[in-house]
């Protein structure tokens, strides 16, 4: 397996506050990472540093090779990078089918939410991009959503959206910042099923913050723990989940 991403000695300090502290590890193409640990422990600050919203104060972010350290996050989505949002980010004035059109149109293409003044050549794209959507709507098997406004929809559901939104992006990997938080047992599952089908089928690759742990043991290839912005620990579900320094720092308490 080859290294897709590769984060090396990553720092992210605000003012007084150091929440990455020289953080490394690599996710190899086609895996599903995970990173897991506390509340503050800085999963999300990483994700951020990973996709431009954040410039590391020190360290490196390798893509495919190419260094993407510090680049600005339209520049890293052009690279084949897509995330979600800790909180839901869809648009609630937006039905599902544009939000997703909104996933495409991040990708670079134009206009495609300017109906009226559409040139032939951005028509043509529109109906792609729609053609596009419907077919991620029916692989996730949610076809009869796509009129759906997200606040018609439950929490879990508009999670789904979410997750089909950076499917659209066509990214060969994404970030997925706690995409089973408030979701149902049922809805777990069918996440989990959704996110094993994508890797299958595309080939596609994964880095997961989850606080359900057996969702996490059951979908990761490796899994990374942060504690207080430092890695305390890498390597398989079996290998993390008897790592007595995990158990201490946040397995013991995470079964809660
Ligand atoms: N923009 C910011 N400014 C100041 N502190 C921040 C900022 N973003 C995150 N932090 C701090 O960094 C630490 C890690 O936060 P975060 O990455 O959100 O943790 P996690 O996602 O693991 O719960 C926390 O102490 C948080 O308050
Ligand atoms: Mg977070």
């Amino acid at each position: 397996m080859s290294t897709l991403l590769d984060i090396s000695a990553l720092q992210m300090r605000f003012q007084g506050l150091t929440a990455l502290d020289s953080v490394s590890f690599t996710l190899e193409q086609g895996s599903i990472t995970s990173l897991i640990g506390p509340n503050g422990a800085g999963k999300t600050t990483l994700f951020n540093c990973v996709t431009g919203m954040y410039t590391p104060t020190d360290g490196r972010v390798s893509f495919d090779g190419a260094d993407i350290t510090g680049q600005a996050a339209h520049l890293v989505s052009r690279h084949g990078i897509a995330r979600t949002f800790q909180n839901l980010a869809l648009f609630g004035g937006l039905s599902v089918l544009e939000n997703l059109l909104v996933g495409a149109y991040r990708q670079g293409s134009s206009g495609l939410l300017q109906g009226a003044f559409l040139t032939p050549r951005a028509r043509a794209e529109q109906r792609e991009a729609v053609a596009a959507a419907t077919e991620v709507l029916e692989f996730l098997g949610m076809p009869e959503t796509a009129h759906l406004m997200p606040g018609e929809m439950s929490y879990g559901r508009q999670k789904q959206v979410e997750f089909a939104r950076a499917l659209m992006q066509k990214a060969r990997l994404v970030l997925l910042d706690e995409p089973m938080a408030g979701m149902s047992a049922p809805e777990k599952s069918a996440m989990t099923a959704l996110i094993k089908r994508v890797q299958d089928k595309f080939g596609m690759s994964f880095l997961i913050v989850e606080h359900d742990i057996p969702v996490i043991m059951d979908i990761s290839d490796k899994i990374v723990v942060l504690d207080f912005g430092r890695k305390i620990a890498e390597g398989t579900p079996a290998e993390v989940q008897s790592n007595e320094a995990v158990i201490a720092a946040y397995l013991g308490t995470a079964h809660d």
